[in-house]
């Protein structure tokens, strides 16, 4: 039975407490280091789980590929690609990492990329609100239920972004961003403070394996051309300076949160997710990589 495997999966790596919860960010940080829980959603649309799968946490990057997804949908591929690049920048989520003479960010999966592709959400000319409410929509409709956001993480979040307003004005400066560069950084940093569950994360995965349609509402949230797009970066870029590791030993495209959550989805069959917010040196959760290792092989997940 799919709940009793995962049971016993989450009581294997329970007792590895090692990793930190996300410091920089104050919220974060005081976060229950032992919620442990994980979610499997099929593109049938059944969903199994165990263990702290209904707790709400915020998104953090795992709303990268979704918000990438919804301004390929918006904008186009052309628009999208001329500002933000598809290649892994082999450097952590936080860093610059902006192609020489350009200033294109390398990929929409690291913060730089992931603030360019927030301000191409939706139709030109949207005001930052309007944004905001554009990509809860989508992410909403992506998870099959209206998503709220954590106006105490965005506050906390807010007040530490020195790392994210550096990177927004080099991209100011480049042309790569226009107009009040600050507004844009409040609206990724909403975007990130948006609450899931890991049952969310799992069906929100389903709708990318899926093929942009969610398995359980019916609505065909992008279309298949991004979803491949979207599915490609993630495997190349989805777990930053690990993406080399996650590929070859895991071999699922993913995305990883500062919040702890991890997500993973397979093409035509299944959306995983897992929450544990002890991080490892890249910001990925140390027990949802155990997991999703563990799933991996033991299922023959991988691609190859
Ligand atoms: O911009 C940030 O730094 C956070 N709001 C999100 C970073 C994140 O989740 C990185 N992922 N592991």
């Amino acid at each position: 039975m799919i709940p009793d495997y995962l049971a016993e999966a989450l009581g294997e790596v329970a007792a590895d407490t090692t990793g930190e919860t996300a410091g920089y960010i104050p919220e974060l940080a005081t976060a229950d280091p032992e919620r442990l829980g994980a979610a499997f959603a099929m593109v049938d649309g059944e969903v199994y789980g165990a263990g702290d799968i209904d707790t709400a946490f915020t998104i953090q990057s795992i709303s990268k590929p979704f918000v990438y997804a919804l301004a390929l949908s918006d904008r186009g591929f052309d628009q999208v690609l001329a500002k933000v690049g598809v290649e892994p920048s082999g450097e952590a989520f936080n860093e610059i990492s902006l192609e020489s003479g350009t200033g294109r960010p390398l990929n929409p999966m690291i913060n730089a990329g992931a603030i360019t592709t927030h301000s191409l959400a939706g139709p030109e000319g949207l005001q930052p609100a309007e944004r905001v409410e554009r990509i809860t929509d989508g992410l909403s409709a992506f998870a099959g239920r209206r998503l709220q956001m954590d106006e105490s993480v965005h506050a906390s979040e807010m007040e530490h972004a020195h790392r994210n307003l550096a990177i927004a004005h080099m991209l100011g400066s480049y042309g790569v961003l226009t107009g009040d560069v600050r507004a844009v950084v409040d609206g990724y940093i909403r975007q990130c403070s948006l609450l899931v569950t890991a049952r969310d994360l799992a069906i929100m995965a389903a709708t990318l394996a899926n093929r942009g349609v969610n398995p359980l509402s019916g609505e065909r949230v992008v279309p298949e051309p991004v979803v491949r797009q979207v599915l490609s970066v993630m495997f190349s870029c989805g777990m930053y300076d690990a993406a080399g590791d996650w590929a070859t030993q895991v071999g699922i495209p993913a995305k990883s949160g500062v919040a702890g959550g991890l997500i993973g989805a397979l093409p035509g069959q299944i959306g995983i997710a897992t929450f544990s917010p002890r991080l490892d040196s890249h910001g990925n959760s140390v027990r949802g990589v155990s997991l999703f290792e563990r799933f991996s092989s033991d299922m023959g997940l991988h691609v190859m």
